[in-house]
């Protein structure tokens, strides 16, 4: 079989009503439903994948350095590791892969790249096998890389529906909007700590909904904010989208200190931004600005695009300079051959 090579771009997405906890750890099965904004390409990983019968065995680059795909403790190798074999019995192709990343994300920005990677890394691996995958079946597929993952498949406002099905197939991303629908949003992002965090999403996952008295009614809070924010984004109502973002970061990281042990992503200083915002909209007697926090203490703040210098100002003045600014974006696409990681073979 002659070489095939394929490449990828995929960007990050910001959850506003939050994954927290699965209920099957082997296909990445949620909980509950999530929302979330895929992000342009300010933050991208860009992927290359090669399939060739001169490989002896799998391997990955991750910004230049190699990965080891069956370390059980390296989890994301681990799931590219076995989603390139999907894809692989898909096709039927039975040659060893080549896959090589870079991420050019910030590097004080503190960011996880797996959902950007698991959505590149499904986009090039399907195109490079020849297997034609709508949006749907890509993001079942990198989810099993990583939950958050199968959302930056998709483009602009995106809903992961939980699904009931054991076997995962009614568990994927799709987009109820595009970018286009409304441009003005923007997620201007704070780093505040790049250090790694103690303990995993993965782990959190798990241990939340075994431990927390809370957590029994997170579920349905989410789902209700899913319903509820679509709507407001429907409407471009910013205020609902603020509040719904607002109090579902709160509802998610107070699930997260009531597990046991508790589970702390926030320090000193996202309390301090938590507290400016609200002071923020109160002094402008409207909500123009809403926080959210992933699985770490650095902020996401959503606003739209006149408000921008006020929020920018009110983050360096707490976090100091590492603020980012990201609009929203189309999801993954596909890159030229003359864009390729790979050349003659190798890594470039
Ligand atoms: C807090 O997608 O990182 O960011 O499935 O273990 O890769 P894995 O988890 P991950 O969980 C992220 C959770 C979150 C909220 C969210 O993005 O919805």
């Amino acid at each position: 079989m002659d070489d095939i090579t394929a490449t990828a771009v995929g960007t990050p997405n910001i959850a506003l009503v939050k994954y927290w906890g699965r209920r099957d750890a082997v296909l990445n099965l949620p909980m509950n439903s999530s929302f979330s904004l895929t992000l342009d390409e300010s933050l991208r990983t860009t992927t290359s994948v090669m399939f060739s019968d001169s490989l002896a065995e799998d391997s990955l680059y991750v910004d230049g350095e190699i990965q080891n795909l069956n370390d059980p403790k390296n989890e994301k190798s681990a799931f590219a590791g076995k989603v390139i074999g999907i894809l692989r019995s898909m096709s039927g192709v039975e040659s060893k892969a080549l896959v090589v990343s870079t991420n050019t994300f910030p590097k004080s920005a503190g960011f996880a790249s797996s959902a950007s990677g698991g959505a590149a890394l499904a986009m090039a691996a399907s195109e490079a096998l020849g297997l034609k995958l709508d949006r749907r079946l890509l993001s079942i597929i990198a989810r099993q890389i990583s939950g958050s993952a199968c959302r930056s498949v998709c483009g602009g406002f995106v809903v992961w529906k939980a699904g009931e099905k054991g076997d995962g197939t009614d568990s994927y991303a799709e987009s109820i909007a595009p970018a286009s629908h409304w441009p003005d949003v923007i997620d201007v992002i704070a780093t505040i700590s790049s250090a790694k965090k103690k303990i995993s999403s993965s782990e959190g996952h798990t241990l939340t909904p075994k431990t927390s008295e809370l957590y029994r009614a997170r579920p349905g809070i989410a789902e209700e904010h899913v319903k509820r924010i679509i709507e407001a984004v429907r409407q471009k109502d910013f205020g609902t989208v603020a509040e719904i973002t607002m109090k579902d970061s709160n509802s998610m990281h107070a699930v997260m200190l009531d597990s046991f042990p508790p589970i702390t992503y926030l320090n000193d200083i996202s309390r301090a931004v938590i507290y400016a915002i609200h002071e923020l909209n109160n002094a402008e007697g409207t909500p123009i600005a809403a926080y959210t926090f992933d699985a770490g203490p650095n902020a996401h703040v959503i606003t739209l695009k006149q408000h921008k210098n006020k929020v920018v100002s009110a983050l360096r003045d707490i976090a100091g300079d590492g603020v980012v600014v990201a609009g929203l974006g189309e999801g993954p696409r596909l890159l030229s051959e003359k864009e390729s990681l790979i050349k003659d073979g190798v890594p470039t």
